[in-house]
């Protein structure tokens, strides 16, 4: 873990700061495009950040003095962004040294997408293009003029290759008019909400993209919602079986009671937690897997999907 001060917060936009981390003068351990930090949040645990670099001539893999995050105030923060915005120059956080679950594969011309503060792993990825000379283009959409962070710097760096949109207006960001329009060999970035990760799957889909060509990153964890209901869950190797709350996940409640599980993002788009679902329905929450796996029920991601039926028996 990394013990580093808080150097410098700006705000970025409506509800977002930008925060600088650094140890002194020492050189932090290197990046690539689309990597994250995750921050130890004090009574809540670890929060992922991705790192931002707006600096097309700034080398970020052989080593960097800082850390700069772009974090958004959420609505229904579970602790994370408000600990983040509570933060002053000078005070000290503890994180582990970055990793990447979202890089770029290195094919030419790439489309980069992003949604509100998903545009951190973008912004990275669009300033790493430009400095390499890569021609790429980027999709920014917000809610409404005035609520995009970072607008100046992405304009220096992608110049007419940055198209914004905004929801209430006409131009709205169109999916499936825009990936229509995209040849196929292209790969896709994409990184914001739920809702447009899958819309982006789905278009690309229907535009006759290679599943291997979309690459995705959800930017929030994933929170109960109004309706949620316990459920049992019985592990096949052991026939134990155990009541998941209303308010966790199968995999907060089946750590909590001591089972050791594989997962990292918590958010449903890596993959990790997947296990088998022997009987039972789910209610799948995640993106990873396609409508027709998610159909099919016989796989589920534990770290957020819930249940359609009273009980569900996974191959733990
Ligand atoms: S831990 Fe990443 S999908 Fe569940």
């Amino acid at each position: 873990m990394l013990r580093l001060s808080v150097t410098n917060v700006d705000d970025a936009a409506p509800g977002v700061r930008q925060i600088s981390l650094a140890d002194k003068d020492t050189l932090l351990p290197g990046y690539s495009a689309g990597a994250h930090i995750k921050i130890d949040v004090p009574g809540v645990g670890l929060r992922e950040y991705s790192l931002i670099n707006l600096d097309p001539d700034r080398e970020t893999q052989d080593g960097v003095t800082s850390y700069d995050l772009g974090v958004r105030l959420e609505d229904d923060s579970t602790g994370g962004s408000v600990f983040m915005h509570a933060l002053t120059r000078g005070d000290q956080v503890t994180c582990e040294p970055p990793r990447n679950d979202f890089p770029l594969a290195g094919n030419p011309n790439p489309l980069l997408i992003a949604g509100g503060i998903g545009i951190t792993p973008i912004a990275t990825m669009a300033a790493y293009l430009a400095g390499q000379g890569v021609s790429f283009d980027l999709h920014y959409s917000g809610r409404e003029q005035g609520s995009l962070a970072f607008l100046d710097a992405l304009t220096k760096i992608a110049g007419n290759h940055l198209t914004t949109h905004y929801d209430n207006t006409e131009t709205a960001l169109d999916l499936a008019g825009l990936l229509r329009t995209t040849s196929p060999t292209r790969d896709i970035y994409v990184c914001g909400p739920k809702g447009m990760i899958e819309a982006t799957k789905t278009a690309a889909a229907q535009a006759g993209f290679a599943a291997d060509r979309i690459h995705f990153e959800l930017f929030a964890r994933a929170t109960p919602q109004t309706g949620d209901v316990a459920f049992e869950v019985e592990i096949a190797s052991t026939g134990d079986v155990y009541t998941i709350p209303a308010d966790q996940s199968i995999i907060e409640a089946l750590e909590a009671a001591g089972l050791d599980l594989m997962y990292d993002c918590q958010r449903g788009d890596c993959g990790i937690c997947q296990v088998d679902v022997l009987s039972g329905v789910p209610d799948h929450r995640d993106v990873v897997l396609s409508d027709d796996e998610k159909s099919a029920g016989d796989v589920m991601q534990i770290c957020v999907s819930r249940a359609r039926s009273k009980r569900l028996v996974l191959d733990l």
